[in-house]
């Protein structure tokens, strides 16, 4: 196995962002270049000036500054030699490691989850997002802040003052965050019950919801913009996108669906930030379809692919049907956009390029061949007193052509799902025609 390297000059220096030292080490199992990648990545996301990586083996992590004595010793040269003020480990730091780290490099330490945590505060877009966030950093905060009480408790104890100035401190700290995280929890639960209602609407008007999932920067928000014709924000960091957005997108048998862009999954993203985000990520759980955003271009697609799988695992909704949808094929040389179908004829995967808008019609074809199996093209001859079925179907832009007959009734070349046929047919007190043969699911 060869050794990772201990310095590695990092990105150059990005105006007066805070600098930052990088500390990843490697334990057996992990991959370690991929994951030290990713870590980069994450701070760069965070706009961070990363001085420096440093690397190393271990074979276990040291109970009190994870990374051992030796290894802390070149950290604090490092941060001294650069004047960084920041030092991420890309691990799982207890709330004393990271004390005792701050204790022996003078400067502030955060683990991965307290980066991701401060990504997500900085990109947090909606109201419910940023309530989450906020929420979530403060439950990461109350758990150091407790055991940085208990931690002087005992010193207290030990040197016999009682009620000094350093517990009232700590004791007004914890009751203001208990007090803030409260009220944060109750306005959740508004936005969460609005959030609901708004579903429920939705439900009640059948219109399915096609949910956007993928890895950090697969490209989500720029194949939500292609196909709702709006510009949220699309950016090549990760996590660009914090909260569900949610839109119509017009399928071409005229039928619309609402389409929800998600927060960015990412391999082992923090439980705190998976429980935070759990009622945004619960659209995705009742959605009708998954759009599974992939990034063709990554060499890594295939283990993306799994860790976006075990995260839908994570969050119940692996059984929601899924579509998955291969991007960015415009940097996949000689790669034309195409639908991939299973024995039935029914669409798995869709290339495309979300950027180019290549492949974006097969993909509005294969969304309505999924949600709408029994989609049916027929003619429907309507006598003149069924004017309100007419109007409805219409409405519904499913009429095709209409041609008058001699005796007034008119027919219809529909399309649409003979379900909602068959029940407008009843509602109107018309017999709905048998059924058709159905609307082969999409043209590849
Ligand atoms: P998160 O919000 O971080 O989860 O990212 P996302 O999945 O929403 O990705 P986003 O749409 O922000 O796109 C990430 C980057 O990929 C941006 O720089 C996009 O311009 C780029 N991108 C998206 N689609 C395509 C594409 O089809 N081709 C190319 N070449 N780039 C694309």
């Amino acid at each position: 196995m060869s050794t990772p390297p201990a310095y590695v000059p990092a990105s150059p220096s990005a105006g007066d962002a805070q600098k930052t030292v990088l500390v990843h080490l490697e334990f057996s199992g992990t991959d370690y270049e991929a994951d030290q990648a990713e870590f980069i990545e994450l701070a760069n996301s965070a706009k961070l000036n990363v001085v420096a990586v440093i690397g190393g083996h271990r074979d276990r992590p040291d109970a009190s500054t994870y990374a051992g004595s030796g290894k802390v010793d070149e950290v604090a040269a490092v941060v001294a030699g650069s004047g960084a003020e920041l030092v991420i480990f890309n691990h799982d730091l207890s709330p004393s490691q990271e004390r005792n780290l701050e204790k022996r490099l003078h400067c502030r330490v955060i683990n991965r989850a307290g980066l991701i945590l401060d990504i997500f505060a900085q990109r947090a877009r909606s109201h419910e997002g940023k309530l989450q966030v906020e929420l979530a950093r403060l439950n990461h905060m109350a758990t150091r802040l407790v055991r940085g009480w208990t931690h002087l408790e005992r010193q207290k104890g030990g040197i016999g003052l009682r009620g000094g100035p350093g517990e009232t401190q700590l004791e007004i700290d914890r009751r203001l965050l208990r007090g803030r995280m409260g009220t944060l929890t109750k306005q959740l639960e508004v936005v969460k019950s609005r959030r609901a209602q708004n579903r429920n609407g939705r439900q009640r008007n059948e219109i399915p919801t096609v949910s956007l999932v993928g890895y950090t920067n697969a490209g989500k928000s720029t194949l939500f913009n292609a196909l709702t014709g709006d510009d949220t924000f699309a950016s090549n960091q990760l996590f660009a996108t914090l909260d569900t957005t949610v839109r119509k997108v017009a399928l071409p048998s005229g039928e619309t669906a609402v389409l929800a862009d998600t927060v960015g999954f990412i391999r082992d993203l923090p439980h705190d930030l998976i429980a935070a985000f759990r009622a945004t990520l619960e659209e995705s759980r009742e959605a009708e379809l998954l759009l599974h955003v992939i990034d063709a271009s990554d060499p890594e697609r295939n283990v993306r692919i799994a860790q976006v799988e075990d995260v839908l695992r994570e969050i119940g909704a692996i059984d929601v049907p899924r579509l998955q949808v291969f991007n960015k094929i415009d940097l996949r040389e000689g790669e034309l956009p195409h639908v991939e179908t299973d024995p039935e004829g029914i669409p798995q995967r869709v290339f495309l390029s979300a950027r180019s808008g290549e492949g974006l019609a097969l993909l509005r074809t294969a969304i309505a061949a999924r949600l709408y199996p029994d989609l049916i093209e027929d003619d429907l001859v309507l006598p003149p007193q069924a004017a309100k079925l007419r109007a409805q179907l219409f409405q519904l832009q499913a009429v095709r052509a209409e041609t008058i007959e001699s005796d007034g009734s008119s027919r219809l070349s529909v399309r649409l799902p003979y379900s909602r046929l068959e029940r407008l047919c009843r509602e109107a007190g018309i017999t709905p025609p048998a059924r058709a043969v159905a609307v082969p699911p999409v043209a590849s």
